[in-house]
């Protein structure tokens, strides 16, 4: 990788990397590199203003997506995304949300800039089980546990069987692999038990951390990411 983009991942634009270089401000093995086009080898140690310059390959983090927020990378009309709860080094980064959350919903959103890894977690092909905590009007009896096991009909199309739970007065776990628009507030609905609230609980096998308060967000813990790319069939590569 060229020196100017492993610098540039450290929350600059490729002109600031370029600049800073040929500041002086960039050590390769110690050594002070002018050249913003020299090619690194993956053992190289980078330093920029003394300090490690040398960002993973890629970024993922865990957000609690608080409702208010589109799940989009900008919004034509002005309405504020989820992006605009990181602070501007990682939006440099180029994280994208995998799959969308509604704007009116809560919970574990994943934001990577590995796009395939993105495209994997939410394809129908790679079958991965996102959990929601829904509170609903009425309460769930066994006829609708049957039906989302058989797969409910919707207008244009019927879901893959899917997993419903009682959980609690008033509310319920849904368990889907499908991320159709509005999917599960469909489901719902069509079983005769409007959604008052939505909430994400889990993709796959990564959990909302508890400790996170809506807006607030974290990196994947080594072993969340590797999770994630066994379930979707990857290897990692850092
Ligand atoms: N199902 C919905 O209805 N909305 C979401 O945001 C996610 C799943």
């Amino acid at each position: 990788m060229r020196l100017d983009k492993a610098i540039a991942r450290n929350g600059l634009t490729r002109q600031m990397a370029k600049k800073a270089i040929a500041g002086g401000r960039a050590r390769v093995n110690g050594n002070v590199v002018l050249d913003p086009g020299y090619l690194l080898k993956p053992e190289d140690e980078v330093l920029l203003d003394g300090e490690n310059a040398r960002a993973p390959e890629n970024v993922h983090l865990m957000l609690h997506k608080p409702a208010g927020f589109l799940t989009a990378t900008e919004d034509a009309r002005g309405e504020r995304t989820v992006l605009d709860l990181l602070p501007e080094k990682i939006r440099m980064r180029k994280v994208g949300p995998v799959g969308r959350l509604d704007k009116d919903v809560t919970g574990l959103l994943i934001l990577t800039t590995d796009g395939q890894l993105a495209h994997r977690l939410i394809s129908p092909k790679w079958d991965v089980e996102k959990t929601y905590y829904a509170e609903i009007e009425g309460e769930i009896d066994d006829e609708c546990v049957r039906r989302f096991a058989e797969g409910v009909p919707l207008k244009e199309f019927t879901c893959k069987p899917a997993r419903l739970e009682r959980a609690g007065a008033g509310a319920c776990r849904v368990y889907v692999s499908e991320g159709k628009y509005h999917q599960v507030k469909r489901m719902l609905a069509a079983v005769g038990h409007p959604v008052l609230r939505l909430k994400r609980e889990k993709i796959g096998p990564v959990a909302l951390d508890p400790a996170l308060s809506e807006g607030e967000f974290r990196p994947l813990t080594p072993g969340e990411e590797a999770a994630l790319y066994e379930i979707a069939g990857m290897t990692k590569h850092e």
